[in-house]
């Protein structure tokens, strides 16, 4: 199970990062693809540009050649022909520059490209370039006038003059978009390589993150063989344990019942003694033998009951009887006990509690008695009572309904000690040595009557001195006494769970 669901996660989180790692790659493979084609585009556009730079110091040239031809030409049909040239090349010459400073697209030139450089340098440009548009254009404009032949020469010398102004500007203006074209493919480049290089570091990155990843999953699933492994034996171990503790719980309810009956002669031959004729003295031996003998069986039955709880071989019977009656007859017992410490014992039922209810008799009257014995054990002056309350906890009109009922057992003695308390309802714990070997007893007592409440569907708990200890039914608020308000003695509380008996009237 750990395995898989190890399995499932680290498929999972390899998937996810394998999926993450070839995204970035593949955009950043892109990203490359894209800039090269920008360095192409860019290429072209520079080599465009580079060219209708360079097409103008020819044209310009051209200009002074066809406006020379003009002027010097004897034949009339060369006059013509170098005058249509004179008016075309004039217009490519205007588109050509306004197109290289604002774009054309009919030139392919982008609109705005050119940098503060470039564009300074244009305006540079502009003062040769428009004396020689408007000499060319003068020049053609007068070129068949009377005055014709003093202004051709004018305008001829003013385009000769601007023409090598215009050419080192255009040169210098080529050298500059030649330089700049270079610079941008250049930076391009540089981020296309360092692009190209990171993908090579994450794709090796990548490589051995998958590689950690594969040897980290081995070793996991190494450790989680391992754990799989210690928890089979760990559960083993447990269930042998487990097995062992009931063993041993079923063979101390074994030997505690078979001690039982031993004893039971014993007693019994002890009793018959006593009703013969003996002296004092042997009277007085046989008494302590009965004394110790009744003591060995009440500690026998102890552990045969601790034992048997333990083994799961106690099974609870439903009885029909009488609440009050039960809470008498466990007094009446305990009675010369008290009698003899002078103190009082006493018993109140609330009026709601159910008088008949199905509950095990027996085993309530142990956890009674037991608390009521240890009350009075524990007590030197004073008095011990039990208070009963109840709470009917579910009705309906098919079952007969359940009570909750509550006993509390409050004594003025010499209470318990917060310390006490923490271990009071394990098995086999006194608190104070030194009283306990005055009063005797196993330190069983507490731990039965525990567990005997929770398989009655009850709890046990204790306030003294101000603490409590064991499991108070908070939910029963109305029957618990606040803790800080015991200060002397002690008191015990214990609820069970029973069914009132539907076909016996309640007695008052
Ligand atoms: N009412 C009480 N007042 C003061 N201490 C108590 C009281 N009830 C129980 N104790 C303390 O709790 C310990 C455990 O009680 P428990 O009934 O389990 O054993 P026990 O009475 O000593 O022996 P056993 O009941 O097996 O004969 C007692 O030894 C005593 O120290
Ligand atoms: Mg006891």
């Amino acid at each position: 199970m750990l395995k898989k669901l190890q399995n499932f996660s680290f498929a999972h989180y390899f998937a996810v990062f394998y999926i993450v790692g070839l995204s970035i790659v593949a955009s950043l493979f892109f990203t490359n693809i894209t800039l090269a084609k920008k360095i192409l585009k860019g290429q072209f556009q520079a080599s465009r540009v580079i060219n209708i730079a360079g097409r103008q110091r020819m044209l310009s040239q051209k200009l002074s050649k066809a406006s020379l031809a003009i002027n010097f030409s004897s034949k009339q049909e060369v006059k013509k022909q170098s005058q249509e040239e004179l008016k075309d090349v004039v217009q490519l010459f205007q588109l050509s520059h306004n197109g290289l400073q604002w774009g054309d697209s009919e030139l392919g030139l982008i609109d705005n490209n050119n940098s503060p450089i470039i564009k300074q340098m244009f305006l540079e440009l502009e003062e040769p370039y428009q004396a020689i548009v408007k000499a060319t254009e003068d020049l053609l404009v007068t070129i068949n006038s009377d005055s014709a032949q003093r202004n051709i020469s004018l305008f001829i010398e003013i385009i000769l003059e601007n023409e090598k102004i215009f050419l080192s500007k255009m040169d210098q203006i080529v050298f500059q978009y030649d330089y700049e074209a270079q610079k941008q493919a250049q930076q391009t480049r540089g981020i296309k390589n360092f692009l190209l290089i990171v993908v090579l570091l994450l794709l090796f990155l990548e490589g051995i993150h998958i590689q950690k990843l594969i040897e980290s999953q081995k070793q996991a699933t190494k450790i989680a063989t391992e754990l799989e492994e210690k928890n089979q034996q760990l559960d083993l171990a447990l269930k042998e344990a487990q097995s062992v503790a009931k063993l041993k719980s079923e063979f101390m309810a074994n030997i505690s019942h078979e001690i039982r009956t031993p004893m039971n002669g014993l007693i019994g031959m002890t009793n018959v003694l006593l009703e013969t004729t003996l002296d004092p003295k042997q009277r007085n031996f046989i008494e302590i033998i009965l004394e110790s003998g009744e003591n060995l069986m009440v500690i026998i039955n102890d552990i045969l009951d601790f034992s048997k709880i333990n083994a799961n071989k106690l099974e609870l019977e439903n009885q029909v009887f009488n609440l009050r009656e039960c809470v008498i007859s466990c007094l009446d017992l305990l009675a010369s006990q008290a009698t003899d410490k002078e103190l009082d014992l006493l018993y109140t039922i609330d009026d709601s509690t159910p008088e008949i209810i199905i509950a095990d008799v027996t085993r309530l009257r142990q956890i009674v008695i037991n608390l009521v014995s240890n009350a009075v054990k524990f007590t030197n002056s004073g008095e011990v009572a039990i208070i009963v309350t109840s709470e009917e906890i579910n009705s309906n009109n098919y079952q007969s309904p359940t009570h909750q009922i509550h006993f509390a057992i409050k004594d003025t003695g010499i209470g318990i000690s917060p310390e006490g308390l923490k271990t009071l309802f394990q098995p086999f714990s006194q608190v104070d040595s030194s009283i306990n070997r005055k009063y005797g007893g196993t330190g069983l007592g507490l731990a039965i009557s525990k567990q005997l409440c929770e398989m009655m569907g009850g709890q046990i708990w204790v306030e003294s001195r101000g603490h409590v200890a064991g499991n108070p039914v908070i939910t029963n608020q109305k029957n618990l006494v606040c803790a800080n308000s015991v200060t002397v003695g002690s008191t015990f509380h214990f609820t069970v769970l029973t069914k009132t008996a539907p076909s016996i009237p309640k007695l008052d």
